[in-house]
């Protein structure tokens, strides 16, 4: 009988998944409804020291809906970190331990380019309570004009910098967690763990555009007539976030095989979070996924993960993590593999297909579908 637990960084988790940084880890109650619901961890929503500086504004959401006008593919927000006081949530923290002393509580943390902050925001949270940190480096909207969130992230100096204030600081495990809006995806990667942080986390959300209103010609979502980009979440981002934590994973494999991987991006069943631990994540988070089924979707995630290891035999995640990695090569190595089969449908006489010169414009959608197969 396969196991979904599972110990990352010391940490000990039921399963894992984790509810990722934002609404579904906001307060006390919902974290609390989190862990009775019995989802591996909890990362709550991030924190700074001054939240007074924090100011939200409505609407905030816009979607992205399928053909059939009601599943929600792709979610944009312009929501900010936390609103609420850092008082407040030292207290929620200390009291969410005592409630569940072996829920694993993790810290999400934002601060300015100032050691001093980082080092206090650090300290305060560990006292707290809490079983580990998560570095926002990746909030793409808002605060980077305070230096913060992916500013932060897209600089690889900084952030290497900001890491080591928070490793001399942290008696407890830090992930960074990383903004996709950036070429190489390993390069902060790779800086946060030279500075010493145990985990990466990624991805944070796609900075997007979510549409135009062809009646008022405006933006979504419209603020007073106006509106500004935002991050783009759930099932529409999956293979974006796939191949960012694949690209990840394979820079760890080689260069940092001891530390730890959180996979993120619109993951909704377990199937989808099989795929990102076969690229290499030890854990999984979830975000939109819990604000559009509730955190009741634990369930079927934990049974649809532990189906897929039952029909392959895993007994437990590390038996399948990064399995998938050492099928990801170069296009040129692609087109070696295929030059002897293709060489050999020729010379029985059928066509290899798929160049250039073949396509016609009256078979132009057969032939675009045709080529999604062998
Ligand atoms: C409304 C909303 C608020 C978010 N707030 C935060 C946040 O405060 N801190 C953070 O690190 N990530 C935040 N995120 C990003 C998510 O944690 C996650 O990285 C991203 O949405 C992709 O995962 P998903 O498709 O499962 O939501 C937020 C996402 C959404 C949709």
């Amino acid at each position: 009988m396969p196991t979904l637990a599972t110990t990352v960084d010391g940490l000990k988790l039921p399963n894992p998944f984790i509810i990722g940084s934002g609404p579904p880890g906001t307060n006390l109650n919902v974290i609390a409804k989190a862990f009775k619901e019995g989802w591996g961890a909890v990362i709550a929503k991030t924190i700074s020291l001054d939240a007074s500086k924090v100011v939200n504004v409505t609407p905030r959401y816009a979607k992205l809906f399928g053909d059939d006008g009601k599943e929600v593919i792709g979610w944009e927000n312009i929501e900010l970190i936390s609103d609420r006081p850092f008082k407040i949530w030292l207290d929620e923290f200390k009291r969410c331990k005592d409630m569940f002393p072996d829920g694993v509580l993790i810290a999400s943390i934002m601060e300015e380019y100032r050691k001093d902050a980082w080092v206090e925001i650090v300290e305060r949270c560990q006292e707290a309570g809490v079983d580990g940190l998560e570095c926002n480096f990746s909030c793409p909207h808002g605060l980077p004009e305070r230096q913060m969130g992916s500013a932060m992230g897209q600089d690889c100096e900084v952030l290497e910098e900001v890491c080591r204030w928070v490793m001399g600081a942290a008696r407890i495990p830090v992930w960074a967690k990383m903004t996709p809006n950036i070429t190489r995806i390993e390069d902060p990667s790779r800086a946060a763990l030279r500075a010493g942080c145990n985990g990466i986390s990624a991805i944070n959300t796609i900075r997007c555009v979510m549409g135009i209103n062809l009646d008022t010609l405006r933006p979504e979502p419209t603020v007073e007539g106006m509106s500004t980009p935002g991050g783009y979440s759930s099932k529409a981002v999956r293979p974006i976030a796939l191949r960012m934590v694949m690209e990840i994973a394979t820079m760890m494999e080689k260069e940092f095989p001891a530390r730890s991987l959180s996979g993120i991006g619109g993951i909704e069943t377990g199937g989808d979070a099989a795929q990102f631990i076969l690229v290499g994540a030890g854990t999984v988070q979830v975000c939109t996924g819990v604000m559009k089924f509730g955190y009741e979707c634990i369930k079927p995630l934990r049974e649809e993960l532990l189906a897929f290891m039952e029909k392959h035999g895993f007994d437990t995640v590390a038996d399948f993590r990064g399995k998938s990695l050492s099928y990801f090569t170069t296009h040129h190595d692609l087109v070696q593999r295929q030059a002897g089969r293709k060489a050999a449908r020729e010379a029985s006489g059928r066509k290899a297909g798929g160049a250039d010169g073949e396509w016609s414009g009256d078979d132009f959608v057969r032939q675009s579908d045709a080529l999604s197969r062998d």
